[in-house]
């Protein structure tokens, strides 16, 4: 089959751009490698420059610190063999040009590589095949390993070479490392998340254009909240956790990460203008809380979007295995159709042919007792004849195979009315259409379960069959007059046949719906997609 070739879909210059950029870093050597050196070490140095300008006006915020969460990021996502020569070069920097020698500047930088390198390796190892926190055990390790563990490193290492080099002393070193510490969390759990969010390759299917209206209106809301409860002095911080958690289980870990970001964004902003819950004790014991609040935040955020993430995938897994319980069930059916057809089928003839030969010579020879045996064992033979048809037909009806959906929902509407004298109206198209094999079984199977419930549930004076085909999408409406489905039977989660057929409905990416007709009776309506063409199912 020819693919018409894609349509060319006009580029904007910033969308060329990221296309471009994406495709440098997605190709491994020397041009990806010093890109991204210069690129890391721009961001850290540009973020701990900011970090350190907004701790000159106050020092309730000096040490919430990005530049840890990014370090950790590109050595986790590019490997730390790679880039830490910019992570390295932007940290001695960034040392330097706040005053300190370049022996003290020398070592801190080495202690932040050191800690995003053990803080990355830890989290390689525990996420295994993960490229975002999508289980909460990856969670766990981001948070746990790297936000708590690996962060003591580079704070122990900065805080002994501020005291060697006599810039702190004793009596306070011990706040200062606090601060550090969890300063070096809040980059961990605040900043990394957004970062593994944005450069993961795009898993999800696109989404509908209000969802992100919503999640846009969402995160404003909850910008303008933490305003609010950020901008006078002893209100609750934790009122935030909610509109934060709602955020992420909604819309996922881009949106709970960004959720992160603002409220990090904004309670700094109005803590360091001096406003907010943080702000009635010493500076540090301040910035310890806000910055404890912060990674408390994150966390509890970060697990809300794990969480979403772990229930969608343990769907889909429950969706896969169905559609395969389904397909190899409808297979094995129709194999042993195929064999109890040929084989039974075959053998009970050739006996029944044997038979009548004896029979002919019995009564040539004119026995009469022996005549009677004869005709005895031809007609239980003929009964198991009947028998293997009845089964075969019940196993998988050979016309849906030769004929298609049309003829076999036909075939199923005559033994309905056979069995029960209840009148079926047909509304089937006039010429069969193109339809994929897993489909056609679905019809039949709709057709199958919804005219047995009629026979054992509905009391029905009519039936009708109602099936369509318009722009690739199938119809089928089952309509009887009986006394309707019961409330509770609609929302049991034990009716087995509904169920049956809302997961075949489901398997193929359609849907049934089984409603009270009006003014009486039970309505099903089952609704196929688009089949692909070309693509074949058996
Ligand atoms: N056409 C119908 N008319 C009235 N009641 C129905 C009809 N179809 C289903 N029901 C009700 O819904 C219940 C669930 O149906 P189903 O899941 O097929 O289970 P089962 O047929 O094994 O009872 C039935 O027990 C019956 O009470
Ligand atoms: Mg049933």
């Amino acid at each position: 089959m020819a693919e018409s070739p894609p349509q060319a879909l006009p580029l904007s210059p910033l969308t060329a751009l990221a296309a471009r950029l994406r495709s440098v870093l997605d190709t491994p050597g020397l041009t990806r490698d010093v890109v991204l050196n210069i690129a890391i070490a721009v961001a850290y140095g540009a973020a701990g420059h900011f970090s350190l300008a907004a701790a000159t006006e106050h020092r309730a915020v000096s040490s919430l610190w990005p530049p840890a969460g990014i370090a950790l990021f590109a050595f986790t996502r590019y490997g730390a063999s790679r880039l830490w020569p910019g992570v390295a070069a932007a940290a001695y920097f960034l040392n330097t040009s706040n005053g300190l020698s370049i022996v003290g500047s020398a070592l801190i930088a080495a202690g932040d590589v050191a800690e995003a390198l053990v803080g990355a390796w830890m989290v390689r190892r525990a996420w295994g095949e993960s490229v975002v926190p999508e289980r909460l055990s990856d969670v766990g390790a981001l948070a746990g390993l790297a936000g708590a563990v690996s962060t003591m490193i580079g704070a122990t290492v900065g805080v002994a070479t501020l005291l060697v080099t006599g810039a702190t002393t004793l009596a306070t070193a011990a706040n200062i490392w606090l601060v550090w510490w969890t300063g070096d969390a809040v980059g961990v759990v605040v900043v990394s998340p957004l970062l593994f969010a944005w450069s993961a390759p795009a898993a999800a299917p696109k989404r509908p254009r209000r969802r992100h209206v919503e999640a846009i209106l969402l995160l404003v809301l909850l910008g303008v909240s933490t305003d609010l409860i950020f901008a006078r002095a002893g209100t609750i911080a934790f009122a935030v956790f909610p509109l934060a958690g709602w955020i992420a289980l909604r819309h996922g870990l881009v949106a709970g990460s960004l959720a992160i970001m603002i409220v990090t964004v904004v309670a700094g902003w109005r803590t360091l203008a001096g406003y907010g819950p943080f702000t009635d004790f010493s500076p540090t014991t301040n910035l310890f809380a806000l910055q404890s609040f912060l990674v408390l935040l994150g966390v509890k955020t970060l697990l809300f979007a794990a969480m979403r993430a772990e229930a969608r995938a343990s769907r889909a897994r429950l969706a896969r295995l169905s559609h395969l319980l389904i397909t190899a069930h409808e297979d094995e059916r129709r194999r042993v159709a195929r064999d109890v057809h040929d084989e039974l089928g075959q053998a009970l003839t050739a006996a029944k042919i044997g038979l009548a030969a004896a029979l002919h010579r019995t009564q040539l020879r004119g026995s009469l007792d022996s005549e009677r045996h004869v005709r005895g064992a031809a007609s239980t033979l003929d009964g198991a004849i009947e028998a293997v048809q009845r089964i075969v037909l019940q196993l998988r009806p050979g016309v849906l195979d030769n004929l298609g959906p049309i003829a076999a929902i036909e075939y199923a509407a005559q033994q309905f009315t056979a069995q029960t004298h209840v009148p079926v109206t047909l509304a089937l198209p006039p010429e069969p259409f193109p339809i994929d094999d897993e489909h056609s079984t679905v019809l039949y199977r709709v057709t199958q379960e919804a005219l047995t419930n009629i026979t054992r549930h509905a009391e029905a004076g009519r039936v009708l069959v109602h099936l369509h085909h318009r722009n690739g999408t199938v119809t089928l409406r089952i309509v009887d007059d009986g006394r309707g489905i019961a409330e509770e039977s609609l929302r049991n989660p034990r009716s087995m046949g509904i169920l049956g057929m809302r997961e075949r409905a489901a398997a193929c990416g359609g849907r049934l719906d089984v409603q009270r007709a009006s003014p009486r009776g039970t309505a099903v309506t089952l609704t196929l997609p688009r089949t692909p063409t070309g693509v074949s199912h058996d």
